[in-house]
């Protein structure tokens, strides 16, 4: 039995779960390995199998790992052969997971009717917060990566030069790399860097500008989440005053996060660090997320955390300062937590850089 499997059975027994069907994409890659866009795992705390139609079979035969794999194709549908796999596992209660549409799970009690469907807490969210060396590997690469395309970009950043093409080359040059995007970037000047996940626009950058980029790239599944905020050509006090506080935040907030504290203690450091110059009330969203198979992968740095600080996790730290009418600042990192403390996987320079 593969690692995962194995975990999720534990947590299944442990929240009294019979069966569950996982077929949300990034909880599925997690489960099977597989990393096409329509598949289902059926596990039960003996048996599992994975489903999936006849455009996947060649590549799921490759990549899912632990589980058989049964494919279909017409005349035959997903409701047949779920049908048949419900019975033959024996599954009469099955938990599906709350990401699934209202629509999804109307048809799924429709057509399977003599089976109880029950909503299930995320019972992978946890498991997947702790990685695995291979794992931590993947976003080792993406970060890598992510620090890579910033380097080639800073030549690129001068006076005249609009948002959106410091975002187009960007994405060209994580395509050329084989890898890509792993969400829109953000590449925010002047006072649209007051805009959190404003979108980049025929702005051209100018002498005193902020300009924030935030972005990433895939490694074999895995996301890099890395934002940096520079000034066009030279910065003047307020802007000294600004990037340093959101700085000293970043730092203060990386130097807590290690096991034994939560998620709630990391982003109150972030925001004591703030409002040593006032500047907490500028900063409206949480201090970061976990990070893996999605950019926003389970568990959150926020003032309404629910997690633990545990060793393998893997969290963005992100604090910014949004002043609307002038600009701001985000400075983010991706934190890999260590038995002892964390280890940063990105490693771009954070000293205010002036360009241009
Ligand atoms: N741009 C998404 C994030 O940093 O969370
Ligand atoms: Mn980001
Ligand atoms: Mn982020």
């Amino acid at each position: 039995m593969t690692q995962p499997l194995h975990r999720l059975r534990s947590a299944l027994a442990a929240a009294d779960v019979p069966a569950l069907l996982v077929n949300s994409r990034a909880n599925v890659r997690w489960l099977t390995g597989f990393s096409g866009s329509f598949g289902m795992a059926l596990v039960t705390a003996e048996e599992a199998v994975f489903i999936t139609d006849s455009r996947y079979a060649i590549q799921a035969g490759e990549q899912v790992v632990g589980l058989p794999v049964v494919s279909f194709g017409a005349p035959k549908t997903m409701k047949d052969v779920l049908a048949e796999q419900l019975a033959s596992l024996g599954v009469d209660q099955i938990a599906f997971e709350t990401s699934n549409t209202f629509a999804q799970v109307r048809d799924w009690e429709r057509d399977h009717a003599g089976v109880a469907w029950i909503p299930a807490p995320n019972l992978l969210a946890p498991l997947r917060q702790i990685k695995t060396e291979s794992e931590v590997e993947k976003i080792r690469a993406a970060c890598r990566l992510a620090d890579a395309t910033l380097e080639h970009l800073l030549p690129r950043i001068q006076p005249g030069v609009a948002e959106m093409d410091v975002q187009i080359e960007l994405e060209f040059y994580l395509r050329r790399q084989g890898s890509s995007v792993s969400f829109e970037p953000i590449v925010v000047s002047g006072p649209n860097s007051a805009r959190p996940h404003g979108k980049a626009t025929d702005r051209r950058l100018q002498s005193g500008d902020f300009l924030t980029i935030d972005m990433g790239a895939w490694v074999d599944g895995y996301a890099s989440d890395i934002t940096r905020t520079f000034v066009i050509g030279r910065a003047d006090d307020r802007h000294r005053e600004v990037y340093g506080q959101v700085l000293e935040a970043q730092l203060a907030s990386i130097e807590a996060l290690k096991p034994g504290t939560t998620g709630v203690e990391v982003d109150r450091i972030a925001r004591e660090a703030l409002d040593r110059r006032d500047l907490a009330r500028h900063f409206g969203h949480g201090l970061g997320h976990g990070l893996g198979l999605e950019v926003h992968d389970p568990g959150s740095l926020s003032p309404r955390s629910q997690d633990s600080i545990l060793p393998g996790q893997v969290w963005t730290i992100e604090p910014g300062v949004y002043i609307e009418g002038y600009g701001g600042v985000r400075i983010e990192d991706d934190v890999l937590v260590t038995e002892t403390g964390n280890e940063i996987l990105t490693s771009f320079p954070k000293d205010l850089m002036e360009l241009g």
